[in-house]
């Protein structure tokens, strides 16, 4: 279980995260949603230790990793599909995936098959180089290199952004996979609420650094998503 408790967090004066707690459970896909700048990517920065919360506690299990650098994160199981994939474009596909196998506390120094059996294409590209994907190979790719790791924990932010719908579709099945035969925690930062409805489990909806709703994703009505999600 992945638990925040009430998180603060300013890039300057202004609070970004203004007393977020959220529970994220093993076997379910938690789905962060809200409009543009509500600060879903600075909570998902501050849960990997990229940015460091003024208050507040996250906890890995009953293990309080709110000062943990996020090599140390990752090492306990943590893994971040950034927003934009933030792939190395001039590395191959190969090269991009064994960037990825840094976090495992095992010695496996090579790309397990797994990744290839989820996300084929990763296979016929293996020599390309990142940059030549397209966007949808591309996150494939960076799922595929978070994989890598071996996490417990898999934090995506805004996966399907910009991706074309069959990719999406094969996204989403992938996570499903994930959460149900290897019972991990899936954080997912989605606007797209057809895809937070198909397979999300939980949901919480930000804005302007708070929570204003949380449930599962059955109770996530039109009323919500119009007073919440639509621009
Ligand atoms: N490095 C930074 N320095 C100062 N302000 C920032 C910085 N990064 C983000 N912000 C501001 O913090 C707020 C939250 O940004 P954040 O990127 O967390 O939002 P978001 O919910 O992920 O938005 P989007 O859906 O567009 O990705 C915004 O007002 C943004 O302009
Ligand atoms: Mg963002």
């Amino acid at each position: 279980m992945l638990t925040i408790d009430n998180l603060l967090f300013s890039y300057g004066t202004i609070g970004t995260l203004r007393g977020i707690s959220m529970q994220m459970p093993p076997g379910r896909m938690t789905c962060v949603m809200g409009r543009n700048g509500v600060g879903k990517t600075t909570l998902i920065r501050n849960i990997m230790g990229h940015l460091q919360p003024n208050a507040g506690m996250i906890r890995l299990g009953e293990t309080d990793i709110t000062e943990f650098v996020p090599h140390r994160r990752a090492r306990l199981g943590l893994a971040l599909v950034p927003q934009g994939r933030q792939i190395f474009p001039r590395l191959s596909v190969e090269e991009n995936l064994k960037v990825g196998l840094q976090a495992r506390r095992d010695r496996v120094r090579s790309v397990p098959e797994e990744i290839y059996e989820l996300f084929p294409v990763l296979k016929e590209m293996g020599r390309r180089m990142g940059g030549d994907l397209s966007g949808g190979q591309q996150q494939q790719l960076a799922i595929g290199r978070a994989l890598a790791g071996n996490p417990s924990v898999l934090l995506l932010d805004e996966p399907t952004e910009g991706i074309q719908p069959n990719v999406i579709q094969q996204i989403g099945r992938v996570l499903k996979t994930l959460v149900e035969e290897r019972n991990m925690t899936v954080v997912l930062v989605e606007q797209y609420v057809d895809f937070v409805r198909e397979f999300g489990q939980n949901f919480y909806i930000m804005d302007r650094g708070r929570v204003v709703a949380d449930g599962v994703t059955q109770e996530l009505s039109s009323e919500l998503v119009h007073k919440h999600l639509s621009v």
